[in-house]
């Protein structure tokens, strides 16, 4: 076996594709930019899924046009057949997060050559034993109407030195890959590695136990015939050219190279294990219990700490809750068997940054944010797990089962697996529902598949009516407010209207920026513009009718006072992010951006509110740069290496193109990446004002501000609510000390009104007294109505009177809100009641509390009832009587 380092296998694969003209991109990012309906990057061929669908033009890289691709990407699979996460690290070879080796033909090279090449790199490159490997080919479908593969079998046949016996025919579900429920698609062929010893070898053929879930006789590279595009309707529409996808399993390949037979044996996991295993104090492979809680762990830092870096964090919905259940499940395995009770989890990015930092830099370079944000996570997760065990507590508390729905709500919210509350319930001597719980897991696993399944915009199927056909199209509104255009496509979608045109000056909404509003007008009709989409390289306008008669020249035109407003809430997004990142850091990035003509929003990572004096030095200084007054310099089509050389502001996650658009603001403080418009110079703003800072998630602020019109009536507002604050406390000198006196007096006022209240109610308890009956059983028996008395005050009347009358009485104090609808009851015993009668406070408050619509308990002693009917109390009161005589016992 070789000894080749994972490092090296990943630059091989490369060199040997770059050397067949393939183009090495980088992988795209593990959480996708620009589409909401697909939780996280789950094949190579994401990022081209355009250009297999002939939607984009084919791929530009460095200057040059390419129509071969190779790399390795970041792949998460949380769900799906094998890859359901309670699994992981339980087994050896599945993972959340994976690298995905590729190489793509973009309507170039197909089957020929795939398989020619993946045998000469596995077996002439890297010395696989042949008769080790097994080809599965695409056994035809009659559903689908598709034959055979025979051109791959015959390929591998006379391509390679297979084993003619080792390619096996198989069906649809292994053998026709599919992104989604629509999209590419086409029939593949699989390689698949018989790890296993000869002797066993002899006694059962590999090709049995192809495709069936043997950890030693697995798939390690996939090849996809790309063909075809399934359409929401089921059926294949046979696509304008054919294209190659392939994906190889990295860390697999790794194991099989580096002769391992577990993926973590691997030097892809080996450093991150050995750390896990020296904070723990332990040796990874003694204890098969402790070893998965290690593997766990090291799969799980890895997905985590690849989504974050790429711009997830965790949260409560979609992507943010996958994240956070990956984390949580780490942090409970290390708790449960590792004994970590402290935050230990976010250590472990350091060993991800140095190793990754050739791959993915990205990791290195946000090293300390990725810390900070799993480390937050960790400390409140782990008073989550405490809260959790007090829950489970009660849960069982005086019975013998759980039921399924209580573990499962321990597991989802909790981060209890039912192995923990099993073992839990075991030492309580209580049983738990676990059928119950599966029920409840499953629902929940089909929400999730459901959550994270391809689905097409539906739109996109439906087919524009043509106007003109023509490829032209351009984007003219970062220069013109308005131009001559044609329509060229039109459709209903929905209740909307929807037209191409062959140019435009709206801008399309993107990179936070709202649409331009506005319109589109021929003589007397004129089309009302209300939001503008990108699609396909397309800008999709919706209108708000469709006219008779399309064909013809449009004047289009823009709102341009709302783009003038629009402008200049981006330019000062420009020049805040610069400002923040000169006051509070360079670790401050853009999370999240919002413009619109009334605000802008900032997400950016930073781990602390930002005091007073930060914001106000940011709002200083953003203002400086508006006075200053510094001219736009707005480059286009600038090479991106040139734009990175320049060091304009990037955002990590994000897939730039080959040519990008840079906006200067002064080239030493603000230059991004940007294809927003923008002011012309910065004194157009106006003025800028913060708003609101608040936090979005762990180590993320938000700030919110305005600037141009909007600040100045937000000013003007302040003054005018200053002079009526001004008017209203009459002459003053300091206006704010007045205030501040105001209140503490009006504090001080409330407090002697309770005092003076408490008084009353209390001359009202010793009258109350003086009156009181006595039942048939001779027991003392205080009861009445204290007006304007809120619980707190019948309470403390409560003991007040026990405390005067000492024995053998009962205190009955009631009080309405009528105004709010609320009633209060409060009963009070003496203990010789409570101890020779048998009656309880708590019993017979409660019988009253349903008289009044509510209900109540407490102690023995003292106990309160609130209900919804005031006009019930009197009867209520009228039957205390009853009630006490007939609660003795
Ligand atoms: N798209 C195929 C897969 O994900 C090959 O890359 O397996």
């Amino acid at each position: 076996m070789s000894h080749k380092t994972s490092a090296q296998i990943r630059q091989e694969f490369f060199d040997f594709f770059a050397e067949k003209d393939h183009a090495i991109v980088d992988s795209a990012p593990v959480v996708p930019k620009n589409d909401p309906t697909l939780l996280f990057t789950n094949a190579g061929m994401n990022q081209f899924k355009a250009i297999f669908l002939g939607e984009e033009e084919v791929l530009k890289h460095e200057g040059k046009t390419w129509n071969r691709a190779a790399d390795t990407q970041k792949c998460i699979r949380v769900s799906g057949k094998h890859n359901d996460l309670e699994e992981v690290g339980h087994d050896t070879y599945h993972h959340t997060l994976f690298e995905m080796l590729g190489n793509w033909s973009f309507g170039d090279y197909f089957k020929k050559e795939a398989i020619a090449w993946a045998w000469e790199l596995l077996v002439d490159e890297w010395g696989l034993e042949p008769d080790r490997l097994y080809a599965t080919v695409f056994g035809g479908d009659e559903e689908d109407g598709l034959p055979v593969d025979d051109e791959a079998i015959e390929l591998w046949k006379s391509e390679t030195s297979i084993d003619h016996d080792h390619i096996l025919k198989c069906g649809k579900k292994d053998n026709f890959w599919e992104m989604g429920e629509t999209g590419p698609c086409g029939p593949c062929s699989e390689v698949h590695i018989d790890l296993r010893s000869d002797e066993e070898r002899k006694n059962k053929p590999g090709r049995d136990l192809v495709n069936m879930d043997d950890p030693r006789v697995m798939e390690i590279w996939n090849l996809v015939f790309i063909q075809f595009n399934r359409k929401p309707d089921a059926s294949l529409e046979k696509l304008p050219a054919q294209h190659v996808d392939t994906g190889m399993g990295f860390e697999r390949i790794c194991a099989v190279l580096q002769g391992k037979t577990s993926n973590y044996d691997t030097d892809v996991f080996t450093p991150i294990i050995n750390e896990i295993a020296d904070m723990a104090g332990l040796k990874y492979g003694n204890d098969e219990e402790k070893d998965i809680a290690m593997r766990v762990i090291a799969d799980h830092i890895r997905a985590v700490t690849f989504s974050i870096a790429d711009g997830a964090s965790p949260g409560n919905d979609g992507r943010g809750y996958v994240i956070r259940r990956i984390l949580r499940r780490a942090i409970r395995y290390g708790w449960d068997v590792l004994d970590f009770k402290e935050p230990f989890f976010y250590k472990l990015v350091d060993v991800l940054a140095e190793q990754f930092k050739d791959v993915f830099p990205e990791i290195l370079a946000q090293k300390e944010y990725i810390v900070n944000v799993i480390r937050s996570e960790e400390k409140s997760f782990l008073k989550t797990l405490g809260q959790g065990i007090e829950l489970f507590n009660e849960m069982v508390e005086g019975k013998d089962k759980l039921s399924g729905g209580d573990a499962f709500k321990l597991h989802d919210t909790y981060g209890f697996p039912i192995d923990l509350t099993e073992l839990m319930a075991r030492e309580q001597g209580v049983e738990v529902d676990v059928e119950g719980f599966n029920k409840h897991m499953k629902e929940q696993k089909e929400r999730a598949r459901a959550a994270g399944k391809f689905s097409v915009d539906q739109s996109d199927s439906k087919s524009w009516n043509v106007v003109e056909e023509t490829d032209e199209f351009e984007f003219v509104g970062y220069d013109d407010a308005e131009a001559e255009v044609n329509i060229i496509a039109y459709r209903k979608e929905g209740d909307r209207f929807a037209i191409q045109l062959n140019k435009t000056p709206f801008y399309a909404e993107s990179g936070g920026q709202v649409a331009d509003t506005g319109l589109i007008t021929n003589g007397d009709e004129y089309l009302k513009v209300l939001d503008v989409q990108k699609s396909n390289g397309q800008f999709i306008h919706y209108v708000d009718k469709l006219p008779e008669d399309l064909s013809g020249s449009w004047k289009a035109s823009i709102d341009l006072d709302r783009r003038i407003e629009i402008q200049k809430h981006h330019s000062a997004t420009h020049l805040v992010h610069a400002a923040l990142r000169g006051i509070l850091g360079d670790h401050v990035a853009q999370k999240g951006s919002l413009v619109d003509e009334n605000h802008l929003r900032f997400d950016f990572s930073h781990f602390e509110a930002m005091t007073d004096e930060q914001l106000d030095e940011v709002e200083q200084l953003v203002n400086e740069k508006i006075q200053e007054n510094i001219p736009l310099q707005e480059e286009r089509n600038v090479p991106i290496e040139e734009a990175k050389d320049r060091g304009a502001m990037m955002l990590f996650g994000e897939k730039y193109g080959e040519t990008v658009r840079v906006i200067t603001f002064d080239e030493n403080y603000s230059v991004e990446l940007c294809g927003g418009t923008h002011v012309g110079a910065t004194g157009e703003i106006g003025y800028f004002r913060f708003t609101q800072e608040t936090s979005v998630a762990a180590g993320i602020r938000r700030i919110e501000a305005v600037c141009g019109t909007r600040a100045d009536s937000l000013l003007r507002d302040e003054k005018r609510l200053l002079k009526q604050v001004k008017g209203a406390i009459g002459q003053s000198q300091d206006l704010a000390a007045d205030v501040m006196k105001l209140i503490e007096e009006k504090k001080s006022l409330e407090k002697e009104l309770e005092q003076m209240q408490l008084q009353n109610t209390g001359a009202k308890l010793d009258e109350l007294i003086q009156n009181a009956g006595s039942l048939d059983s001779d027991i003392k028996l205080v009861k009445g109505e204290i007006a304007g008395a809120d619980m707190d005050v019948l309470k403390q009347l409560g003991y007040d009177g026990l405390q005067k009358t000492k024995k053998n009485t009962a205190i009955v104090l009631g009080s309405k809100d009528d105004e709010e609808g609320k009633v209060y009851l409060m009963v009070a015993l003496s203990e010789d009641l409570i101890k020779e009668k048998g009656l309880k406070a708590g019993a017979i408050v409660g019988q009253l509390g349903r008289l009044v619509g509510g209900g109540g308990g407490g102690q023995p002693n003292l106990a309160t009832a609130g209900g919804r009917q005031p006009e019930k109390l009197g009867e209520a009161l009228e039957k205390v009587n009853e009630i006490i005589t007939d609660s003795i016992s």
